[in-house]
């Protein structure tokens, strides 16, 4: 939620901040703005609408100043128009912030300043916090100690950068709960809420904890807690590779995302299974793994996708492991007050290891006194740091805000996860090389299915003005539904529900017409026959079928017949087959979007990570 980044060193500020702003856009993109301090001056640019509103009114060829920052916003507070868009300035106009997240006690602030006669422009959180900076720093006159003391008082998450015309030389970043890295560059600094906006210039960076603040000038950095202790900081190293940020020829990131699964699923499981002795090997958890033998529960928490993913993770776990496993989401998990005993373990799994919920479901999980582990895309993330262990996806960035491959490398780490519990436990050698034979084929398994793109675009276009659609599976295809519908709905706008098929009976038969798409996941498993007296059931109430299928599952015969549309994709094992039964659900809501000409990697009134709750 919103995108932040800040600049200081010799090159020229604006572009810096524009081509930083551009790559941090995924994360909000109601409004955009700058700040940059010219010839002595503070000048601030903003504008409600997409990045390419605020680039217009920017003149490049009349800045040359080297300090600055930007912002692309998520609105939480005040609707998203040029007004209410970061950054906020003080009431002496010469103190500018840009933030990410939410000040919660900012009322009982404004009141306070209003009182002492202080003024507000904005609906915003983020402007008191801006006069409440600008009110200290007009006594003490020192920018980084007036945003401590001010933050002091804050109560809320941030992730802010602070600029004053007093002190052109400086930036002031500081972190709770909102992301913020520092790349380390040569005599030149970038902050930003992701390493996304920084790996052009440099891939050295520093992740400041919560509570920390840096003061940077463009040959120096100093990092300090909100207490006033200097601090020491390791420096890493970023991962990943530039191309990996740009579509590569695609249209969008998400089709460029759902195409290279194949890979993904590779990286995810390199040097991480042996195929001789069925076993699975997950360094990040060698500490843990005398407790994992034995542990009693285990507890997966998480939102939206990777929810759906846990809801697969459960049904491995037990599986594989015989563990009972409860699946929890982070927004619910986190406020009432879980039954956790301390041998217990709970897993946060998160594509960017930033979402407020579910670091804050973990920290609820260690203040209770259990292990805590973390499936996390994004190294060095909030939730990787604030875990006790864990497991990295390695899927690279995903851009597209609908996640795609970061659910496959999930699930494949959810089997992997299972497995490596199961063979300490009952699961047999010859069990082990089986599944992991399995695993071993997911990546050319993808790649058949994505040679079926052109036929799914076919179906899509035949239903993209169906205003409602439906999901149903059963077992390891469940979550799959949920799955299907949760990216039809979001990049799509149409409505779509996810149901386990045998639950039709209940109740949502009702909303069967012929009017109806019902997308049925028909693979081959042990509840086949079973869900194929549900699929009769909606085909006797006019419903319009479309089918995820096995090849050569004899039973595809009898529903043949039955529907308007067979996709057929590869057996598999049943455990492994969510991996790729969800790519075809991927393709085919993508084309129903694309056909209805929307924003698709950067859908309405979402964002990329959420940030706040
Ligand atoms: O980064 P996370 O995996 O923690 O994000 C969780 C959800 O916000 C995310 O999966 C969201 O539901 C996606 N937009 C779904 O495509």
């Amino acid at each position: 939620m919103c995108g932040i980044i800040g600049y200081i060193g010799k090159r020229k500020a604006t572009e810096v901040i524009m081509n930083g702003l551009k790559r941090v856009e995924y994360r909000g993109y109601d409004s955009a703005g700058i700040s940059i301090i010219e010839n002595g001056k503070l000048v601030t640019i903003k504008k409600s609408g997409r990045l390419n509103e605020l680039n217009k009114l920017i003149d490049h060829n009349k800045y040359s100043s080297n300090i600055g920052f930007g912002h692309t916003r998520w609105a939480t507070h005040g609707e998203p128009n040029d007004i209410n868009a970061h950054p906020h300035l003080d009431n002496s106009g010469k103190v500018s912030i840009i933030h990410n997240g939410i000040i919660e006690n900012y009322s009982a602030l404004k009141s306070l300043l209003t009182k002492q006669g202080y003024h507000f422009k904005t609906e915003t959180d983020t402007e008191v916090l801006a006069v409440y900076i600008g009110s200290i720093y007009e006594k003490n006159k020192n920018i980084a100690e007036a945003v401590r003391l001010a933050l002091a008082d804050v109560t809320g998450t941030f992730g802010l950068l602070v600029i004053a015309e007093d002190e052109p030389d400086k930036i002031i970043g500081a972190r709770r709960g909102s992301p913020l890295v520092i790349g380390i560059g040569k005599n030149e600094f970038i902050l930003a809420s992701d390493q996304t906006a920084i790996v052009d210039y440099t891939k050295h960076v520093i992740y400041p904890d919560d509570n920390e603040m840096v003061i940077l000038t463009k040959d120096s950095y100093v990092i300090k807690n909100l207490d006033n202790i200097n601090i020491n900081k390791e420096i890493t190293t970023i991962e990943f590779e530039l191309n990996q940020l740009e579509k590569g020829g695609f249209p969008h990131f998400m089709l460029k995302e759902i195409f290279e699964q194949g890979k993904t699923i590779e990286n995810a499981t390199r040097g991480r299974i042996i195929l001789a002795t069925g076993d699975v090997r997950l360094g990040g958890l060698t500490e843990v793994a005398d407790r994992l033998r034995t542990a009693k529960r285990i507890i997966l928490t998480a939102c939206g996708t990777s929810w759906h993913s846990a809801l697969i993770g459960k049904y491995m776990i037990e599986t594989l492991a015989r563990i009972p496993v409860d699946v929890e989401y982070a927004s619910e998990f986190r406020y009432r007050d879980p039954v956790i005993y301390p041998e217990d373990f709970v897993v946060a799994i998160s594509q960017s290891g930033e979402t407020a919920d579910t670091l804050e479901a973990i920290r609820e999980a260690k203040r209770k006194g259990c292990t805590t582990l973390g499936i996390v895309n994004v190294v060095g993330s909030s939730i990787a740091r604030a875990t006790d262990a864990g497991v990295y996806l390695h899927a690279g960035p995903e851009i597209g805000v609908a996640s795609t491959k970061a659910f496959t490398s999930q699930v494949t780490v959810l089997l992997l996860f299972a497995l490596y519990i199961g063979r300490m436990r009952s699961v047999s050698q010859t069990e082990g090389i089986r599944i992991i034979k399995e695993i071993q084929e997911i990546p050319k398994k993808i790649e058949k299915i994505l040679q079926q793109a052109d036929k799914i675009k076919e179906i899509a276009k035949r239903y993209s003005k169906s205003r409602n659609f439906l999901y149903l599976g059963r077992g390891y295809n469940y979550p799959i539904a949920l799955e299907g519908a949760l990216k039809l709905k979001e990049i799509s706008y149409v409505h779509a529900e996810g149901y386990p098929a045998a639950e039709m009976k209940h109740g949502p038969l009702a909303l069967i017409d012929d009017e109806m798409p019902v997308v049925f996941l028909a693979t081959k498993d042990e509840v086949f026959d079973k869900l194929r007296s549900n699929l009769e059931e909606v085909k006797a109430r006019g419903g319009k079928i479309i089918a995820i299928a096995t090849e050569n599952n004899e039973g595809n015969e009898l529903i043949k017949n039955k529907v308007e549309h067979m996709i057929y994709i590869p057996e598999t094992l049943p455990i492994v087959m969510p991996i790729l039964s969800i790519i075809p659900l991927q393709l085919l809501a993508y084309y129903i979007a694309d056909e209805l000409g929307r924003d698709i990697d950067n859908p309405r009134h979402l964002a990329k990570s959420v940030t706040v709750e």
